[in-house]
C-alpha cells in the first residue's frame, strides 16, 4: 500500500561558500529540485524547498588565509553571490540559510550532545602533526611537503597536485606547517568518531526498503559501501573555524565538528529558521517528524553516501530510545551524474567552469533553464555546449514556443480586437494534445525523469505550432470569419495551457504569456494547496470575449553566432591553458627526476598482473588493498586509488605492476609492489592497463 503523503520537504546540497556556483551545480541539483518543487506546488501539494550555504571546512580557512581576510568575510561574499545567482535563475527556495547561523550552531551542538550523552561516539587517540609555533594540531590540508612519489616539493597533506597521488600528511617528506613554515611534530591527539558500523544492519534494512524507488546508481553506490562493512568516521577536526564542541572536556579544546557532520544538519536548522520566520516556530517539526511527511534530498553523485548512510545514521542515533521528536529518514535521494561542459568536467580548481552569475549577465535564465533541463544528467554524464544552447534557444524556444504564442496573440489583436473570439470546447483542445500526455508529463516529474518531462512538454508546443500553421487562420478569415475565430480561440487556449505546463521549467516566460493573455498577477499567485492548477492545463480557460492585454512581446531573442563567439573563444583559451598546464606538469616531471642509466632502468621489473580481489583498507579512505596474480604468485599491493575506483571495478582487470619494489607497510598492511596509474583529463586517477591481453606475469619491456 502506498503511504499517504501529507507534505514534502525538498533539500538541495548546500554549496560551499568558498566560490561561485557553476552550471554543473545548477544542472545536477538546483534546477531539477526547483522544477520538481514548482510542479508539486502546481499540483496543490504542501512542499517546501530548503537550501543554503555550507560555510565551514578547511578550504574556506585556506582561502581566507590566502587573501588575508577572515573566514567570515569569505563566506559572506560567496553566500550572497550564490544566493543572488540562484534567485536570478528563478530557483524558488522557501528558505536559503547558512551554517554559520546561531540556530545552526545550536542544532549541531544539540545533535552532538544527544549522541555523546548516549555514549554512542567512540574516542580515539592518534598521532597527528602539531605546529608548536602556532600551538595547533594540523589537519591534512595544513601540512605541505615533498611528494614521496614524484618529488613535488609543494604536495599537500591530502594529495599531491602534480602527480595526483592521494596522500596522508605523515607520508610527506620534509613536512612543513602551512601556518608557520615550521617542521611539525607528531603528537597524540584525541578525536570523536561516529561508529557507522553500529548502524550497519539498520542502514541495510533502510536501503533495502527503498531499493525499487531509488535510482540504481544511488542504490549500487550505497551497497558497495555496505558490502565492505562500515567503519568509524572521525567527526571532529583541529581547526579554528567551525562549530566548537559543546563540552568542557580539555580534549575538546581547539576542535570543531567535521564539516560534513554539521552540514547535513543544516537542512534541519534551516527548516527551523524558516518556521520561525513564518511565525510558527514548531512548524518545522511537521516536515521532519510527522510520519506522513517525506524528505527528498537532491544532490550530486559525489555526495551520495553522506545522504544515504551518514545522515540517516546520525538521525538513527538521535532517534534511538526516543518516544517523541523522531526524525524521518530521507524517502528519496535523487542524485545526479555530472553535466560536463564542452566535453570536459567542470573544475573550479582548474578554472574550467562557467559560473551561474556571470552566465546570467549575458543570457536569460529561462533559456539556460530549458537547455540544462534537456541535458539533465539522470543516469549518465551529459554534456552542455554553447552550440547546443544556441540551437535549443533558437529552434525550440524561439521558433516553436515563442513563435506560436506571438503569432496567436498578434493575429487576435489585429483581426479580433484583442478579444477571444469564440467559446472553446475541450474536445477541440484534444485535437492538439490528450489529457494522457499531461498525465505522462506529471508521472515523469513524480519519478524525477526531468529530461523526458521537458521534452514531452516541448512536443505539445510543437503540436500547437503545427496546428496554427496547418489551419492557416490568416487565409481562412478571408472566406469564413467564424472558422478563423474557432481556430484562434483554440490557439489562445493552447497558449494558456502551455503557460501552465511550461511553468516548472521556464517560469518567467510563462508569467509573460499569462500577462499577454490578459491575466493580472503571476501564475504563482494561482497556486493554492489542495487545488491543482496543473490539471487546469487540460481544460480551456479563456471564454469568448476575454480581453487580451493588448500588446505582444518576443519571448526569446535568438542567440546569434556573434553572441557566443566570445564564449567559444574563452573555452578555447581555457582548454589551451589546461593543456599547457598539463603539458607543463609533464615536462616539469621529466626534468624533475634526475637522469638514470639504462642499467638502472633495467633494474625495474614491470609485470602484467591481474587483480583477483580488491577491498577498502580500514581507516584509510584513500587506499585499496589489491590481491594480484603475477604468474604463479599472489601479491598484495596497496594503491592510493580508493577515491577513483570501487573495488568491484578493478577485480578481473589487468594492471602494470612494479614487481621488485621493496616491501612497505602502510596503515599496518604490507604492500608488495606498486601499480602504475596516470591522471586523466577530469582529474581521475586511471590505472594503466596493458593495451592487449598480456600473459599474466609476463615482463613489460
Ligand atoms: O559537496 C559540497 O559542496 C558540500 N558542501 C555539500 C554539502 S551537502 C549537505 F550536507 F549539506
Ligand atoms: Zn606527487
Amino acid at each position: 500500500m502506498t503511504k499517504h503523503i501529507a507534505r514534502t520537504l525538498v533539500t538541495t546540497a548546500l554549496p560551499y561558500a568558498n566560490g561561485p556556483v557553476h552550471l554543473g551545480h545548477l544542472a545536477g541539483v538546483y534546477l531539477p529540485a526547483d522544477i520538481y518543487v514548482r510542479y508539486k506546488r502546481m499540483k496543490g501539494e504542501d512542499i517546501i524547498h530548503i537550501g543554503g550555504s555550507d560555510e565551514h571546512g578547511v578550504p574556506i580557512t585556506i582561502t581566507a588565509e590566502k587573501e588575508g581576510i577572515s573566514p567570515q568575510d569569505v563566506v559572506d561574499r560567496y553566500h550572497r553571490m550564490n544566493r543572488d545567482a540562484f534567485s536570478r535563475c528563478g530557483i524558488s527556495f522557501d528558505y536559503y540559510g547558512r551554517t554559520s547561523s546561531s540556530v545552526h550552531h545550536e542544532t549541531a551542538r544539540e545533535f552532538f550532545l544527544e549522541i555523546e550523552n548516549k555514549k554512542i561516539f567512540n574516542r580515539k587517540t592518534e598521532q597527528q602533526f602539531y605546529d608548536a609555533t602556532a600551538g595547533r594540531f594540523l589537519s591534512d590540508r595544513y601540512v605541505t611537503g615533498t611528494c614521496p612519489i614524484c618529488g613535488n616539493q609543494e604536495a599537500n597533506g591530502d594529495q599531491c597536485e602534480q602527480c595526483g597521488t592521494h596522500l596522508s600528511p605523515t607520508e610527506l617528506l620534509n613536512p612543513k606547517s602551512k601556518l608557520s613554515d615550521a617542521t611539525p611534530e607528531l603528537r597524540e591527539t584525541m578525536h570523536w568518531y561516529f561508529p557507522l558500523g553500529r548502524f550497519q544492519n539498520a542502514l541495510e534494512a533502510y536501503v533495502e526498503t527503498h531499493r525499487d524507488e531509488w535510482r540504481s546508481n544511488v542504490v549500487n553506490y550505497t551497497r558497495t559501501w555496505l558490502n565492505q562493512g562500515l567503519n568509524d568516521r572521525a567527526i571532529t577536526r583541529d581547526l579554528g573555524w567551525g562549530i566548537e564542541l559543546p563540552i568542557s572536556d580539555p580534549e575538546a579544546k581547539g576542535k570543531v565538528l567535521y564539516v560534513w557532520f554539521d552540514a547535513v544538519l543544516g537542512y534541519i536548522s534551516f527548516t527551523r529558521e524558516w518556521a520561525s520566520l513564518r511565525g510558527d516556530k514548531d512548524l518545522w517539526r511537521s516536515y521532519w517528524q510527522d510520519p506522513e511527511s517525506r524528505v527528498v534530498h537532491f544532490i550530486g553523485k559525489d555526495n551520495v553516501v553522506f545522504h544515504t548512510l551518514m545522515f540517516p545514521a546520525i538521525l538513527m542515533a538521535w532517534n534511538e530510545g526516543r518516544q517523541e521528536g523522531i526524525y524521518n529518514l530521507a524517502d528519496n535521494v535523487p542524485a545526479s551524474e555530472f553535466m560536463n561542459f564542452e566535453g570536459r568536467k567542470f573544475s573550479k580548481s582548474r578554472n574550467y567552469a562557467v559560473y551561474l552569475g556571470e552566465f546570467l549577465e549575458k543570457f536569460p535564465a529561462d533559456a539556460l533553464r530549458y537547455s540544462i533541463a534537456m541535458n539533465y544528467p539522470e543516469n549518465k554524464d551529459t554534456d552542455f555546449s554553447w552550440t547546443d544552447f544556441q540551437n535549443r534557444t533558437n529552434g525550440e524556444l524561439a521558433d516553436t514556443l515563442g513563435n506560436f504564442v506571438k503569432r496567436s496573440i498578434d493575429f487576435t489583436l489585429a483581426r479580433f480586437d484583442g478579444l477571444v473570439p469564440w467559446d472553446y470546447c475541450k474536445e477541440s483542445l484534444n485535437t492538439v494534445f490528450l489529457d494522457g500526455q499531461i498525465d505522462d508529463i506529471a508521472q515523469h516529474y513524480e519519478h524525477f525523469h526531468f529530461r523526458e518531462a521537458v521534452s514531452c512538454t516541448m512536443d505539445i508546443a510543437r503540436a500547437a505550432n503545427r496546428f496554427l500553421t496547418q489551419n492557416e487562420p490568416w487565409k481562412v478569415i478571408k472566406s469564413d470569419r467564424d472558422a478563423a475565430a474557432r481556430i484562434m480561440s483554440a490557439a489562445l487556449n493552447l497558449c494558456r495551457s502551455l503557460s501552465i505546463l511550461f511553468y516548472p521549467i521556464i517560469p518567467d516566460t510563462c508569467d509573460r504569456i499569462h500577462s499577454m493573455l490578459g491575466f493580472e498577477g503571476q501564475i504563482g499567485d494561482l497556486i493554492r494547496q489542495g487545488d491543482s492548477i496543473w490539471d487546469q492545463a487540460k481544460m480551456p480557460g479563456l471564454l469568448k470575449g476575454h480581453k487580451l492585454k493588448g500588446s505582444s512581446e518576443i519571448l526569446f531573442r535568438k542567440i546569434e553566432d556573434a553572441d557566443i563567439e566570445p564564449e567559444l573563444k574563452k573555452i578555447e583559451q581555457l582548454l589551451a591553458e589546461a593543456e599547457k598546464r598539463e603539458a607543463g606538469a609533464a615536462v616539469e616531471r621529466t626534468f624533475f627526476k634526475p637522469v638514470i642509466s639504462f642499467d638502472d632502468f633495467q633494474k625495474v621489473d614491470l609485470r602484467a598482473a591481474t587483480v583477483i580481489s580488491a577491498e577498502k583498507v580500514k581507516k584509510a579512505a584513500k587506499l585499496l588493498k589489491l590481491q594480484l596474480r603475477v604468474g604463479s604468485e599472489t601479491r598484495q599491493v596497496l594503491a592510493g586509488i580508493a577515491e577513483h575506483y570501487s573495488p568491484d571495478e578493478l577485480t578481473g582487470r589487468q594492471v602494470v605492476l612494479v614487481a621488485n619494489l621493496a616491501e612497505r607497510t602502510l596503515r599496518g598492511e604490507v604492500s608488495q609492489g606498486m601499480i602504475l596509474a596516470v591522471e586523466g583529463a577530469d582529474g581521475r586517477l586511471l590505472v594503466l592497463e596493458p593495451s592487449i591481453e598480456a600473459i599474466n606475469g609476463s615482463q613489460i619491456q
